[in-house]
């Protein structure tokens, strides 16, 4: 049994071959009710525990409808509901856990209560979103890149907005996947320096470009996301906006990058912030493909964790 708590942890190989895999059993049920199983039924027998200590629309539902197709069962926690939300520690609760499922699956603030659950749980733990990363995310979007424009080796990736959790997993990639990755945004937003200077390290060419309009030229992919994050103070709000502005995503910013660039947007958006409406339905963007492959790319991510 295998954690998926970062990108940065995984082999490269291994994510290509879960990617690989996501795309194979997605054409394997195409045509087919969203509530047919697969035919090989990977995780008949299993059990699945999904746990939210922050809201969710897209995670949990499509690691419910995954786990069901594979065959398994889940239950789906809140975090504040269980004795983890009054004091029960981190550990403690991944050792029980562990004797009631065969797999967990968290969202939660701090990165050290996932890294502490893996620690202590004797069964896999998939990282559905902390303060500092989403990699499922990230392994949707590479899917979604490459169904529509082939590999993503190369190509150039480019970020307007926070330098955010989902940005940090975006530089984690960056470096697995070998695509060139542009940072566009205010300074005081930048992303992590650890996380960056790690990944130039690694070899991957990540580039910091303050004015919007440079950063987008020749781009493949331009990516944007909320500016105020579900763990960021809802009085950030008015400060984050007006630094911000400037990198809003929309077809003035599109123009510039190359003519058959896709747009992608992990959801849930705030329109006419980070990004217009005219570009989250226009030509460019695929955010719906890609809402939906959230759900392949995690079936193959389970089925790495559990190795079946
Ligand atoms: N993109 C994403 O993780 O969406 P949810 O917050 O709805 O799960
Ligand atoms: N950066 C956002 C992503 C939501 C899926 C947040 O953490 O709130």
């Amino acid at each position: 049994m295998q954690h998926f708590l970062d990108i940065n942890t995984t082999p490269a190989d291994q994510l290509r071959g879960m990617i690989d895999k996501a795309l194979a059993m997605k054409q394997a049920r195409a045509g087919l009710p969203k509530g047919a199983g697969d035919a090989d039924q990977p995780l008949a027998d299993r059990m699945v525990a999904l746990i939210f200590e922050k809201p969710s629309t897209r995670t949990r539902v499509s690691f419910d409808v995954g786990v069901r197709q594979m065959g398994g069962q889940t239950m789906v926690l809140s975090g504040a509901d269980m004795q983890l939300g009054h004091g029960e520690t981190i550990a403690d609760t991944a050792r029980v856990l562990s004797r009631y499922v065969d797999m967990i699956m968290i969202r939660t603030f701090e990165e050290a209560t996932l890294l502490e659950m893996a620690e202590y749980a004797t069964v896999p733990v998939i990282n559905g979103l902390t303060n500092r990363t989403h990699p499922c995310q990230i392994m949707a979007d590479i899917l979604t890149y490459e169904e529509h424009r082939g590999p993503i080796t190369g190509k150039k990736v480019v970020w307007s907005g926070d330098g955010n959790n989902v940005f940090h997993s975006f530089v984690h990639a960056a470096q697995k996947f070998n695509f060139d990755l542009t940072f566009t945004g205010p300074q005081p937003l930048d992303p992590e320096a650890g996380i960056v200077a790690e990944a130039r390290a690694a070899g991957a060419n990540i580039v910091i470009e303050r004015d919007p309009m440079k950063a987008v030229e020749g781009a493949d992919l331009v990516v944007t996301d909320t500016w105020v994050s579900m763990h960021d103070p809802a009085s950030a709000k008015e400060r984050r906006h007006n630094q911000l502005r400037g990198y809003q995503v929309n077809d003035t910013l599109m123009a510039r990058a190359k003519s058959d660039a896709l747009f992608m947007h992990c959801l849930p958006a705030h329109r006419e912030d980070e990004v217009t409406s005219s570009v989250m339905d226009g030509p460019h963007s695929v955010i719906f493909d890609e809402a939906e492959n959230r759900l392949h790319a995690q079936k193959a991510v389970m089925r790495w964790c559990l190795g079946v």
